[in-house]
């Protein structure tokens, strides 16, 4: 039962993460030298006043779905406030070298001194020039605090709206007898989510990075029936067909497009008929035109190689060339969640009702348009306010 007290610090929580990451967005302005924008792109772009409205209509969703027991409120804040504090410091003193490689555009520090061999040559980047990109503990204990910062401090609550397809997923499965992968997993954020509303749940966290899994495992330490495998996602060491939910956030805009294809047939090996797959990624072009511009400078002001290509993927004929068919989709301010369906005897979840995202169906010829959370069957039209 959700109480008047936990609307109270839900809002006062949400708006301190605003303010804290919010208030590091806007500081480090002060050491970043925008790349340069063509003035038809930045006349283009959407206005902040759009973007914050967007924004609080993700926190009112989130709310929404808290209140009608779709999952529970989050944790106040994940780090306590030394922590907090001591990644702040962090972060700002780690910015000078951020802001050296963007100035540079150096993006394979990574590849000159990482051995040989044991990881793609894609992966060997300075992703959003990050210090280490993936491969080291200090960026596994940054990459938290970076992504909200830029987000700032939406991050989290993009992630939860992979809980609500997820409930109805769960709820044909049943919980105890369900089994969910979450490929590239990362520190393991998204995870603890899905843990602290199903406990009992089975779950397999994988990612390329030893020191993001590290991270995750400390994430992930109080509970039981986790596992972590350092692999991969195009080549899974798990059985085929042993997967029911696979949730995949933020991975795809990072794959090139042969890797992309790759983790798509992956997915199809790895799920039941029947299973699903959960798909949080960032929007695409023309899923919410205002925001078309945004998304071509994005890339240029992050090391982003692949963005672009994702961008204009068309992600329903991506996933149906493996056999995998697109059921719902919907918008979630900078992401979308998209859920996909192996066919196969298991029935499917019943889709719509008043949570979050509202089911739609797509035209199946044209490429992916996600409809907002707020849909009428006629959408699609993104970012509607709810
Ligand atoms: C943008 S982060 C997203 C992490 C996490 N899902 C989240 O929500 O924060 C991308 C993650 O994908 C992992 N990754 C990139 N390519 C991968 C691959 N081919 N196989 C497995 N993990 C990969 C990286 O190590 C990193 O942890």
């Amino acid at each position: 039962m959700v109480t008047r007290l936990d609307k109270v610090v839900y809002q006062a929580s949400q708006r301190l993460r605003v303010s804290w990451y919010g208030a590091q967005k806007w500081a480090s302005g002060w050491f970043s030298e925008t790349p340069m924008v063509p003035p038809r792109v930045r006349l283009a772009m959407p206005h902040r006043t759009r973007i914050l409205r967007d924004f609080e209509a993700l926190l009112t969703r989130d709310w929404r779905n808290i209140e009608e027991g779709i999952y529970c409120r989050p944790e106040t804040m994940v780090d306590g406030p030394m922590e907090a504090l001591r990644k702040a410091r962090l972060f700002f003193a780690d910015l000078p070298r951020v802001e050296a490689r963007r100035r540079a555009d150096a993006n394979d520090e990574v590849f000159r001194i990482t051995p040989r061999g044991r990881y793609p040559r894609y992966y060997l980047q300075n992703f959003h020039y990050q210090t280490d990109g993936y491969l080291s503990r200090r960026s596994a204990e940054l990459y938290d605090h970076q992504v909200e910062v830029l987000f700032g401090g939406g991050a989290d609550a993009m992630r939860r709206q992979a809980l609500v397809p997820l409930r109805r997923l769960l709820g044909d499965i049943g919980v105890r007898r369900a089994r969910l992968l979450d490929l590239a997993c990362g520190t393991g954020r998204f995870l603890r989510e899905v843990k602290r509303n199903y406990p009992k749940l089975a779950v397999t966290g994988l990612d390329l990075s030893g020191f993001y899994l590290d991270a995750a495992r400390a994430h992930l330490a109080r509970w039981s029936g986790v596992s972590l495998v350092e692999a991969p996602a195009e080549s899974v060491p798990l059985p085929a067909s042993g997967t029911d939910i696979i949730t995949c956030i933020f991975l795809f805009h990072e794959l090139p497009p042969k890797l992309r294809h790759q983790v798509v047939a992956e997915m199809a090996r790895l799920l039941r008929p029947g299973g699903a797959v959960i798909l949080v990624d960032s929007l695409q072009r023309g899923d919410a035109p205002d925001y078309d511009s945004l998304i071509d400078y994005f890339p240029r002001a992050f090391h982003e190689p692949y963005y672009r290509g994702y961008a204009n993927e068309d992600l329903t004929a991506l996933f149906a060339k493996a056999g995998l068919t697109l059921e719902e989709a919907g918008l979630a301010y900078l992401a979308k969640v998209m859920v996909f369906r192996k066919s196969g005897a298991r029935a499917h979840a019943s889709v719509g009702g008043s949570q979050g995202m509202r089911a739609t169906s797509m035209p199946s010829s044209a490429r992916s348009r996600a409809s907002s959370s707020v849909a009428s069957p006629k959408m699609p039209r993104a970012l509607a306010s709810p």
